[in-house]
């Protein structure tokens, strides 16, 4: 890793200008400080800090048991590695839908605490008032609609969506609805091809695709599924990227076998005295 390069900061405008101009816009998830700052070399554009860490992160089957103080110290170590990526907090279950208050205060701790430069929630024609009123306040959000993790279990799992005239057509009002409400752009989840077509061809806000198809105007991907991080199971959208599970396995099982044949430490890997000091050491201890 070289050391980490200075880029301008990324700006709401830039993201419309690349929009506009047919330039792709790149998205990733990422929870943590070092791999924040692998992102912000390689200039990615949108980091997300998703609720997705409860299952990459921490294990459990979904993402409902996140909390605001489980995302905030992330949220804020992610920022400290990436002072110039657009930055969105992704609010958790149950910090939006019991009430617009409570939306616009969940929404503000991002923006104080951890200086984000955005917000995303789940969810169309439903969350409406929320997105109005946390725009209002002065912050801007991102939709996401498709696959809506936080609803896995009505649903009916982590599943494609939209692959029937009448739920695409329901996902397509939903994208314009949200776009009135003022979202400054829309994540698609997980709904076919066509559909995710039908939507970029109509939005005037720059729509990010997961696992739906090419012809959106940015992708985004969790990034424990691009490099074989996230053990229980690869989904079909994610390409890998590299093995990084793999390499740091190979890994721990050589430190394993080292430490117990005594290979490991060398006096490399440790840290000595000088004589003298330790004559005296010795004089002191009697
Ligand atoms: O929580 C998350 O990481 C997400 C992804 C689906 C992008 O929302």
């Amino acid at each position: 890793m070289s050391e980490t390069k200075t880029r301008k900061k990324v700006t709401l405008q830039d993201l419309y200008d690349k929009m506009r101009m047919g330039r792709p816009i790149t998205m990733l998830t990422c929870y943590d400080y070092p791999t924040a700052c692998l992102m912000e070399e390689a200039s990615v554009d949108i980091i997300l800090v998703g609720d997705s860490l409860g299952m990459t992160i921490l294990g459990y089957d979904t993402t409902l048991p996140v909390t605001m103080d489980i995302m905030i110290p992330h949220a804020q170590a992610v920022r400290r590695g990436t002072p110039n990526a657009w930055l969105i907090g992704d609010m958790p279950y149950m910090t939006y839908q019991p009430s617009v208050e409570t939306a616009i205060r969940n929404a503000g701790r991002f923006m104080a605490e951890a200086a984000c430069d955005a917000i995303k929630l789940e969810g169309g024609l439903e969350v409406v008032d929320r997105v109005e009123a946390i725009v209002k306040a002065g912050i801007p959000v991102m939709g996401h609609l498709g696959l809506t993790p936080q609803s896995v279990s009505a649903l009916g799992g982590f599943r494609v969506q939209g692959r029937s005239a009448a739920t695409a057509k329901k996902i397509i009002d939903s994208a314009k609805a949200l776009e009135d409400a003022g979202a400054f752009s829309i994540l698609l989840e997980m709904v076919p091809d066509r559909v995710c077509e039908i939507i970029t061809a109509r939005a005037s806000v720059p729509i990010i695709g997961l696992g739906s198809g090419p012809k959106a105007h940015g992708q985004v991907l969790i990034f424990h599924d691009m490099f074989g991080l996230y053990p229980r199971f690869k989904p079909k959208m994610a390409k890998v990227y590299g093995n990084a599970g793999q390499v740091i396995l190979d890994g721990l099982k050589r430190y394993v076998a080292e430490v117990t044949s005594g290979e490991f430490p060398k006096p490399e890997n440790w840290f000595g005295m000088k004589d003298t000091e330790f004559e005296e050491l010795k004089k002191l201890l009697g």
